[in-house]
């Protein structure tokens, strides 16, 4: 199963954080990408591969690059605001990068958030924004709660729905602790993000029941092509009964505040590779001291890490604690990169004419 296909020493190759970034730096700036979106664009993709979320990680530096020099992203992006109040901004990201508006976005909505206790910035004209909570996590080191989210291309069925109308809309939430590791949700709203049944068609393993039905309601297992309509994954639930109503409406509930708010449009109007994008930052001190704030959020995430496991499970964790654990080895042993990412990007590389230094 997927699920347990882990990359390992046979499978991927380790590379250190710092040479990953250089590497990918080049490559987009090679492609016409200015100095300072290059590094985020960089540092956003490493983030993802350091904590261990591959499926948005640094091998998407091949297709964001070509993307940037096809045309398909308009290099160098021009970001507008497009109206604004204290608290809230309507961004255009330009057609561009989507990782460099959705970071932009961030960082306007925290400097708003600075000054007026909150900012909430919606992005249109947006591409892929990868690993959603990273513009949540942004606000953690402002001692702000961060919020991120995206709407894509349909994937996904509606509860009761027999085709894909929904992308797998993602939510971020990122909240500071103190002593204890930060709270950090990432999830999109679907059963599993797509990148994972790509994974399992890649590597040729079956995938789990309540992942994808055929347009006939019947689960697949084998992994199915995502270009192709005859299946959909299935809303965070799967079934009636196990509550698929839920994650359809918070699939909604992002399409609304990304893609409506905008009016850069909802899933079924977006073609692939496009995102629409929410962020918002909230300043703890406008509500508590920011102290008493962590001191509780250590209490609540130790008392949570403190539950009785189930029998045959090893302990309980708290949202954000599997990529912790994979940053910490990754970031102090090498980031696993899948040998066919590592050589195809080593291959865009030297097609753009850069020094190949991973
Ligand atoms: N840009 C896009 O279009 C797009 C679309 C969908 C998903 N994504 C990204 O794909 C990535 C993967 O999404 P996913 O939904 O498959 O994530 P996932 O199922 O791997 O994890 C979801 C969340 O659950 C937490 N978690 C895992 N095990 C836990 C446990 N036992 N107890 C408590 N919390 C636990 C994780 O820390 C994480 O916050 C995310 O980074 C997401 O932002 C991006």
């Amino acid at each position: 199963m997927v699920n347990q296909v882990k990359l390992n020493d046979s499978n991927s190759t380790r590379v250190p954080a710092a040479t990953l970034r250089k590497q990918l730096t080049s490559i987009f700036s090679a492609v016409g990408t200015p100095d300072d979106h290059a590094d985020i664009a960089a540092k956003v993709l490493v983030s993802a591969s350091v904590r261990g979320v591959d499926t948005h990680g640094v091998a998407n530096v091949v297709g964001y690059s070509q993307n940037a020099e096809n045309g398909t992203y308009s290099i160098p992006q021009q970001m507008d605001i497009i109206s604004e109040s204290e608290t809230t901004a309507l961004m255009s990201g330009g057609n561009g990068i989507g990782l460099v508006s959705a970071y932009t976005a961030m960082e306007i909505a925290i400097e708003k958030a600075k000054k007026f206790g909150l900012g909430m910035v919606s992005v249109k004209d947006g591409h892929h924004v990868g690993m959603v909570a990273y513009y949540a996590m942004m606000a953690l080191e402002h001692d702000m709660i961060g919020m991120s989210m995206t709407t894509a291309a349909p994937a996904v069925r509606p509860a009761l729905g027999a085709r894909k109308m929904l992308g797998t809309n993602p939510i971020g939430f990122a909240a500071p602790a103190g002593e204890e590791r930060d709270f950090v949700l990432d999830m999109a709203t679907s059963t599993v993000a797509s990148g994972k049944v790509g994974l399992a068609r890649r590597i040729g393993v079956p995938i789990p029941a309540g992942w994808a039905v055929t347009t006939e309601g019947e689960e697949i297992t084998e992994p199915p092509d995502g270009e192709n309509d005859s299946w959909a994954l299935n809303p965070l639930g799967n079934t009636r009964e196990q509550g698929s109503h839920k994650g359809y409406g918070l699939a909604v509930m992002v399409d609304i505040l990304c893609g409506v708010l905008s009016g850069g449009g909802f899933s079924a109007q977006l073609s692939r590779g496009e995102n629409m994008t929410w962020v918002m930052a909230i300043d703890i001190a406008r509500f508590r001291d920011v102290d008493e704030f962590k001191s509780m959020m250590d209490d609540m995430i130790r008392e949570l890490h403190a539950t009785t496991a189930l029998p045959g499970e090893d302990r309980v964790l708290v949202a954000g604690d599997p990529e912790a654990d994979a940053s910490d080895d990754r970031l102090a042993n090498g980031v696993p990169v899948e040998n066919g990412q590592y050589a195809a990007i080593r291959a865009r590389a030297a097609e753009v004419g850069v020094d190949v230094i991973i």
